[in-house]
């Protein structure tokens, strides 16, 4: 009927001097044209969406920036990247855009990077190095090199005298010794004191014999609040041959009483152990740092862990001006390398801060271009999946970098270990906000007269320091509200941007702990996730400043994993290229790749 219509020249002629057949005929020309244009587009769009994933995220898998960190995202811990080849016809489509828009001309490769992307930035000197008279300096000496005095006669003692008194006695030490450090299993490095039997003793003093000694505890690498930090050379061939060539250090916590307020805070034996522990049950990664072998002694309540010599701390370098934009951000790619490595095992560190990030050269010969290596250390607050805490979770952390769920005291008892990683993207969040401005992102420089510095040691720590350091024995009520005064300054400074919002049930804790009258208002004129933004995107690449953003989410949902993050769009390019390593540990060199292949995501 219709083409009847259509082919009677008559009629058509009659309607088009109507003007209706060639109106609507030009319509219909008008559409085909529009859809054909549509599917051009659509198609170039494609194609480069392929040479980006291809080029810049290394497996031709992307994470949709537009969808992790928004509130579109799904379940936590469901696996939420995306394909970045075509979408299949039967795929829901997204709703139809109003008009097709030009494609915009491909970003240059230049634009990619801010200006000054490769000079060193700025020395920054903070209220921690000002602060220190040379009269703290000097009673710090003293304190260190009594405590070295100490450690050399304890050393000289299990050196010598511990390895039995019979010769049969000598041969069964010396045997078990030996069992245990040829073992493939880590825990068996441990030497523990524990059972409280001569024989242990024994073993102990044998096996510090064997792998360090004192005499060879050299400079000191560094301190924590917890522990001197010395470099050792692996003297004896037992080392050598056990470890291979390469330099170690000896952390050495340092003596405490052990218990605060009833609990065993600043246990340097407990502490040795779990970082012990948590880092034999880690398999061996090139961006953590290895241990080689970890003496706890039980009666001293102290520990002794060799582990591999891994540079100088990010922190201090920063404040230096030794790094440069792209030092730190492939930095950080390698720490989250190692964060990724930590969750996929069940452990969740949840001290990550510059601090507990070292950088080491990287050697003439190796296959990647940065400058440094960087390795995760300090294990000693490290959440593992099987294991009960045995302080408040807000206990453990750095004040500035701790997430609020961990600040309002949610993630106590039973949580879902994806859920509780989220903590470290947090803390990974104000690591790189630090690295990349020279300033703390929380309660930091812009409060002089806070109670806690950012920069302050982790807490549980701090605790025990400060209990240490009394020289009376009162409990530790003046910490606990010290460290209650300080977590609420760090919460009203996170509280004070708009997009910080407290659920109902965290505004609930808070009154509990802090009482109504003192919930935070939004002050700041931005966002924090702008705030973020800009302050980043000053020396560094924007899809990276905007994935740093997404760490620092409130809501634990929204920031994401460190798989998500490592394939983050365009936020690694470059730097990406160093993922594939040659990483030789014990006996032959073997090759590892970080990043898994796209199908096992
Ligand atoms: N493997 C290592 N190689 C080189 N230096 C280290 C190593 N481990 C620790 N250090 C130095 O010692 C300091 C304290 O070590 P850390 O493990 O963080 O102890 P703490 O638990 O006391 O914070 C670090 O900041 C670093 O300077
Ligand atoms: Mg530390």
């Amino acid at each position: 009927m219709t083409t009847e219509w259509w082919s009677g020249a008559g009629l058509a002629l009659a309607l088009a001097s109507m003007g209706v057949v060639s109106g609507a005929a030009k319509a219909a020309k008008a559409r085909a044209r529009r859809d054909a244009r549509r599917a051009a587009v659509e198609e170039k769009r494609r194609e480069m969406r392929a040479r980006f994933a291809r080029e810049w995220a290394g497996g031709g898998v992307v994470v949709d920036s537009a969808t992790v960190g928004s509130a579109a995202v799904g379940p936590v811990g469901a696996a939420r990247v995306v394909d970045s080849s075509p979408r299949p016809e039967s795929a829901p489509r997204p709703a139809p855009r109003p008009a097709p828009r030009p494609v915009p001309p491909p970003r240059v490769r230049e634009d990619y990077y801010p200006r000054n992307y490769d000079d060193l930035y700025p020395a920054v000197s903070t209220s921690k190095r000002s602060k220190a008279s040379s009269a703290t300096t000097e009673r710090n000496e003293l304190r260190r090199a009594r405590r070295k005095e100490q450690r050399a006669k304890y050393f000289n003692l299990v050196g010598s005298r511990q390895h039995g008194k019979s010769r049969d006695e000598r041969e069964r030490v010396i045997a078990e010794f030996e069992r245990k450090i040829a073992s493939p299993e880590p825990m068996e490095w441990l030497f523990d004191t524990a059972s409280g039997s001569p024989f242990d003793a024994a073993v102990f003093g044998y096996a510090a014999k064997s792998l360090w000694r004192e005499r060879y505890l050299d400079a000191l690498a560094g301190d924590g609040a917890f522990s001197d930090v010395f470099l050792t050379h692996q003297s004896s061939k037992v080392a050598a041959q056990r470890f291979g060539a390469g330099d170690a250090v000896l952390k050495c916590s340092n003596p405490f009483p052990g218990v605060v307020n009833g609990g065993a805070v600043g246990d340097g034996y407990r502490m040795g152990k779990v970082e012990a522990t948590t880092l034999a049950s880690v398999p061996t990664h090139p961006a953590i740092v290895r241990i080689y072998a970890a003496f706890l002694e039980k009666s001293r309540n102290e520990s002794y862990l060799l582990l591999s010599a891994a540079g100088k701390d990010a922190h201090t370098m920063r404040e230096n001006g030794e790094l440069t934009p792209r030092d730190v951000r492939s930095a950080l790619r390698r720490v989250l390398h190692g964060v990724r490595h930590c969750h996929s095992h069940g452990v969740v560190h949840r001290d990550i801060k510059a601090g507990n990030v070292l950088l080491s050269p990287t050697p003439a010969n190796a296959r990647v271009k940065t400058k440094y290596r960087a390795t995760l250390i300090d294990f000693g607050v490290a959440k593992q999946a099987i294991l009960a805490d045995q302080s408040h979770c807000s206990m453990y952390g750095t004040p500035g970098y701790q997430a609020p769920e961990m600040l309002l005291g949610d993630m106590s008892g039973k949580v879902d270990m994806d859920e509780y990683a989220k903590v470290d993207m947090f803390a990974f969040g104000v690591t790189a906000f630090f690295l990349c401005t020279g300033k703390e992102l929380f309660g930091g420089s812009a409060d002089e007269n806070a109670p806690n510095k950012p920069e302050a040691e982790a807490k549980v720590k701090r605790v025990a320091m400060a209990f240490w350091r009394r020289d009376g024995d009162r409990g530790g009520d003046d910490d606990a509200s010290e460290e209650d005064a300080s977590d609420a300054l760090i919460l009203s400074s996170m509280l004070s941007y708009a997009d910080m919002k407290m659920p109902a049930n965290h505004a609930r804790r808070f009154v509990e702990m802090y009482g109504d009258a003192g919930i935070p208002v939004a002050t700041a004129t931005t966002t924090l996730e702008r705030r973020v933004v800009e302050a980043l995107s000053r020396s560094q690449p924007k899809p990276f400043a905007e994935l740093i953003a997404a760490c620092l989410a409130y809501d634990a949902k929204r920031r994401p994993s460190a798989t998500e993050a490592l394939l983050w769009k365009d936020a690694w390019r470059d730097v990406a290229d160093d993922d594939v390593e040659d990483h030789s540990w014990r006996s032959g060199a073997s090759e590892v790749c970080f990043l898994p292949p796209a199908t096992t995501m």
